[in-house]
């Protein structure tokens, strides 16, 4: 798509844009003076649409009103409630229904795969992860690490960018799989960096690293909702997310879980169980064998809280009736036009740190900013942009397809190079 850097301009995109009726069924924070803020922090926590109230209210009437009853006489009984998530979530992840399952949170539904899934030897004990993956995956990958009776400075490889980069390149990963891969148990990398903001060959690198006999697992925090995703035919083992970020899912909501359709009925894979994970014609019986159900529900552990699963049904309606192909097809060209409107003012002060090719990135665009960085993004937040700040020097960006539009991508552009207030006044060549 060819851009022009006019206000006329992104209105006329806007006017093109199928799905700008969205943005009316979310809850648009303000700014100080009132006006909507112009909210790019999707890829931290999403919005709320305006439904999530009526969907919640729901359980609340069907509580006050039933009681315990509401587990098999709700208007959606609770018993079987997170299945009403099943069918929109596996089309979203591209699985099969089995192989999925809404659950926990992200970092405990880790921990539940790595404990199946990272089966350390002596000859094969270690985990791969890309440069600076999100803190919570490495805590957790060197706690399991440290469990095994393994040491994480010789269990942990940490893929780094050659010098200069900012992004890993797809051979030099393949590159260390094929160097090391009889020592590698696991590949774990976030399919969209949370700090780079960069996509990965999900599919080359599971082929790659399984051909080597590793074990592939993804974390899609920030990829669920933002990139297509075809788990089940990337041949993935396991991925796990959470569903506060694209997917709108409410502070703290409730995380998903992928196993793959292969390892759904295999016995002998060690996992921690509990009742919820339980054979559901027998569950009931409360006897002291367990069978676990075949497929991603077998890994539950609690019954699922109601109130989180309401608000993210909410949310996945919304998806379903965008649609995923749509809304990657307007998210590519929104962080387009974002970074066409950021080239048009080339500046030694800042540099967009994400992949330039699209296919290597989702909506977020980071921006890594030389010096004062944080009285830049104040700045940015002074003037009604909400997005965010990560130490020691990136801003991130995020305009989301589901809500955010063209005009508002322009609005931001106008404020970071804002020529009077400016930190750095990036008009500076
Ligand atoms: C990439 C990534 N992984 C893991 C987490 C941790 O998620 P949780 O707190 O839901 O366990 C986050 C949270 O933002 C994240 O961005």
């Amino acid at each position: 798509m060819t851009f022009t850097n006019s206000k006329e301009f992104a209105e006329k995109l806007d006017r093109e844009d199928d799905l700008q009726d969205y943005r009316s069924r979310f809850f648009i924070p303000k700014d100080k003076n009132g006006n909507d803020a112009i909210y790019f922090c999707g890829n931290s926590l999403g919005l709320q649409p305006k439904s999530v109230r009526a969907y919640v209210e729901q359980e609340l009437k069907d509580w006050e009103t039933l009681g315990v009853e509401g587990h098999f006489h709700a208007k959606n009984p609770w018993m079987p409630y997170h299945e009403l998530l099943t069918d929109q979530t596996a089309r979203l992840v591209g699985a099969k229904p089995i192989e999925v399952v809404v659950m926990n949170t992200l970092t405990v539904n880790l921990h539940l795969m790595l404990v199946s899934f990272y089966r350390p030897t002596a000859r094969r004990h270690k985990i791969v992860v890309e440069a600076n993956p999100f803190p919570s995956d490495r805590y957790a990958v060197e706690s399991q690490i440290r469990f095994h009776g393994f040491d994480p400075h010789r269990s942990l490889i940490e893929l780094q960018p050659r010098a200069g980069e900012t992004n890993l390149r797809t051979e030099d990963i393949e590159d260390v799989l094929e160097a090391d891969g009889d020592e590698i148990a696991l590949v774990l990398l976030g399919g969209v960096n949370y700090y780079s903001g960069q996509a990965f060959d999900m599919e080359r690198i599971t082929r790659t690293a399984q051909a080597q006999g590793c074990v592939v697992g993804f974390d899609l925090a920030h990829a669920v909702g933002n990139i297509p995703l075809r788990l089940h035919d990337w041949n993935v083992d396991f991925a796990v997310w959470c569903s506060y970020k694209y997917l709108n899912g409410g502070p703290g909501g409730i995380a998903g879980c992928f196993v793959h359709e292969r390892h759904a009925t295999n016995a002998a894979l060690p996992r921690f169980t509990g009742w919820w994970g339980q054979n559901k014609t027998i569950r009931f019986t409360m006897g002291p064998r367990f069978d676990a159900i075949p497929g991603a529900e077998g890994w539950q552990l609690s019954n699922p809280p109601i109130l989180p699963l309401a608000v993210l049904r909410a949310s996945m309606d919304l998806f379903d009736a965008a649609g995923m192909e749509r809304l990657r097809a307007k998210s590519i060209a929104l962080t387009g036009y974002l970074e066409f409107l950021l080239d048009q003012h080339p500046s030694k002060h800042f540099s967009v740190i994400t992949a330039r090719d699209p296919q290597q990135r989702g909506a977020q665009l980071s921006l890594r900013v030389k010096e004062n960085g944080r009285a830049l993004f104040d700045h940015l937040t002074a003037h009604g942009v909400v997005c965010d700040w990560r130490e020691p020097d990136v801003i991130r960006v995020a305009p989301v397809p589901l809500y955010n539009s063209f005009t508002e991508v322009y609005r931001f552009a106008e404020i970071f190079f804002g020529t009077t207030e400016n930190i750095h006044r990036p008009r500076e060549h």
